[in-house]
């Protein structure tokens, strides 16, 4: 990036940091280091949930949803942890949190916030499958990574919306993806700007090469090669499979069989994989989450 691109990125995350996008920040932070840390415990988890009394609302009305089938109603965040449990309360809390960020809902070019949110969770939870089934880990970490990886997107759409339509119209009209168009309008691309946050906001470094190299895998540093191929992978089955908003719909197959091949994952896992995740997604859509 030359010396112009720097420090547009640098006014982009002051912008950020100014705006209701970093309201999310603080919870997501928490959560990470939640994750991060072994000894964790649910009340660690309560007390960050009950600090945000909107969040907290929100998650018990989810919990309280169909969906989980209790057949009580679940009063607190304590009760909540222990009849859906630690791990799908700590997924609920993150995903509630990233949603306040697409609220509203203009369609634009085959885009939309709602649209886009869809894309995320998918990418969010197909990532965290393929770690489940294929690395036998927990997969919490690159949830987090799927839910924020198109972070930019939402900065570009809020920030820079005559100049982000312009982008998506011209992507629309030459049937190519947004990430090749963006620089042209925007003079940054929607995985710089992501990752630009990720750093300011001293996330995870694996969380900041995957939202800044999901769309070039291939360089992503040796270190986070494994979470950076494994969204890069997501992302390009839930854009395939037209789940959501998908803003590199023109994809690379070559490049999709070489992260496979890289990631030892087979053709016939990643097909069980993406039949649960049409489950899960269908699930989710039953319960107004999108
Ligand atoms: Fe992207
Ligand atoms: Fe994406």
């Amino acid at each position: 990036m030359n010396t112009y691109g720097e420090q547009r990125i640098r006014e982009i995350v002051e912008l950020v940091n100014r705006s209701e996008i970093s309201s999310i920040k603080k919870t997501v932070k928490e959560i990470l280091q939640l994750i991060m840390d072994e000894n964790s415990s649910a009340k660690d988890l309560k007390d960050i949930i009950e600090r945000d009394p909107p969040l907290c609302s929100r998650l018990l009305k989810r919990a309280n949803s169909a969906s989980y089938g209790y057949p009580k109603t679940i009063g607190d965040i304590q009760e909540a942890i222990v009849c859906i449990g630690f791990d799908a309360v700590k997924e609920l809390a993150l995903s509630q949190k990233v949603c306040e960020l697409f609220k509203k809902d203009d369609i634009v070019n085959g885009y939309s916030r709602k649209g886009l949110w869809k894309h995320c969770s998918a990418v969010a939870i197909c990532s965290k499958m393929i770690y489940r089934r294929e690395f036998g880990e927990h997969g919490d970490k690159i949830y987090v990574a799927g839910l924020l990886h198109d972070l930019g997107i939402i900065v570009e759409d809020q920030f820079f919306q005559w100049h982000f339509e312009q982008a998506l119209e011209k992507a629309c009209l030459e049937n190519t993806n947004l990430s090749l168009v963006e620089k042209e309008f925007l003079l940054v691309d929607h995985t710089e700007i992501g990752r630009a946050i990720a750093e300011d906001w001293d996330f995870p470094e694996e969380l900041g090469a995957a939202l800044g190299f999901h769309h070039q895998p291939d360089l992503a540093p040796e270190d986070f090669e494994r979470n950076v191929l494994t969204v890069f992978v997501a992302d390009y089955i839930c854009q395939r499979e037209k789940i959501g908003y998908g803003d590199a719909p023109y994809t690379d197959e070559a490049l999709f069989r070489s992260c496979l091949v890289e990631l030892d994952v087979r053709e016939k896992a990643l097909g069980i994989i993406l039949e649960e995740l049409k489950e899960e997604i269908h699930k989710l859509e039953q319960t107004d989450w999108f």
